[in-house]
């Protein structure tokens, strides 16, 4: 049986073996929490959010966040109303995750992070405290991202890539003035393994390459080949 806490309110009947649930939690119906999970104090889980075994969700977390189209927002976002986090994972405390995101087993969500729709991330990584992560973005198994990166939307990143702290990435050089034009924004491609320092900019649309390091601080515009550093405003090889 699941201990709940009497001030929380669960309307879900899918509640997992010994899975407990804090003070003035609200887990809606038609979400499925599997066993063992631990969902602490001022959680919300809206319906359609699937959580896998043993995840912890921390105070305050908010996942099957609906996008909306409102202000200067221009593009009408699309997605499936579904979450789901494998089993093991952490979610940090006041994570936003947004509808149509899958994260894979033993991931961890850094407290702040926000996590946009259509996008997938894999096993064993970690989305540091702070991280933005747009719509739309793929992050391959046991990729680190840490404190405060910002990844834009149609970013790939491959398996067991590292990006330090700060980390900017960009896809669209009109800047927002010929609206949303999916032709022509691109975002970059982090091959497996690539490093990026503190502090990097990444131009829309580059690649860089497998096992690639991009030094701190650096402002990327061009392609970088497997295996190759670079550095500087403009980066070039070292
Ligand atoms: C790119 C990097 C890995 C290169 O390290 P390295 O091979 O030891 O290079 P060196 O320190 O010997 O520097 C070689 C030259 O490149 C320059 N250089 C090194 N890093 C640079 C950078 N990020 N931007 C501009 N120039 C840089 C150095 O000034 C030096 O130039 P010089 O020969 O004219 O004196 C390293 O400088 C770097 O940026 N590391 C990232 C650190 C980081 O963000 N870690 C994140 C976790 S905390």
């Amino acid at each position: 049986m699941p201990a709940t806490h009497p001030s929380a309110v669960v309307e879900s009947d899918s509640i997992g073996a010994g899975a407990s649930i804090g003070e003035f939690a609200v887990i809606r119906a038609g979400a499925a929490i599997g066993d063992g999970v631990t969902v602490h104090p001022h959680v919300v889980i809206e319906p359609g959010v699937e959580i896998g075994a043993g995840t912890e969700v921390l105070p305050g977390a908010y996942l099957g966040r609906r996008p909306r189209a409102v202000g200067a927002i221009i593009r009408e976002p699309t997605y499936r109303e579904t979450v789901q986090i494998g089993g093991g994972c952490s979610i940090g405390v006041n994570a936003v995750i947004y509808y149509d995101v899958e994260i894979g087993e033993d991931t961890l969500v850094g407290d702040g992070a926000s996590i946009r729709e259509e996008t997938k991330i894999g096993e064993g990584c970690v989305v540091g405290r702070y991280v933005a992560v747009d719509r739309d973005v793929q992050i391959g198994d046991g990729t680190k991202i840490n404190f405060a990166c910002s990844l834009v939307s149609k970013a790939r990143l491959g398996k067991g890539v590292f990006l330090a702290q700060h980390v900017t990435t960009t896809n669209d050089n009109a800047l927002g003035r010929q609206g949303w034009n999916d032709e022509q924004v691109a975002g970059p491609t982090i091959e497996d393994e690539a490093m990026i320092g503190s502090n990097a900019t990444l131009l829309p649309g580059v690649t860089i390459g497998r096992a690639a390091v991009v030094g701190a601080g650096s402002v990327v515009t061009k392609d970088v080949a497997a295996g190759v550093t670079v550095v500087g405003v403009p980066a070039r090889p070292l």
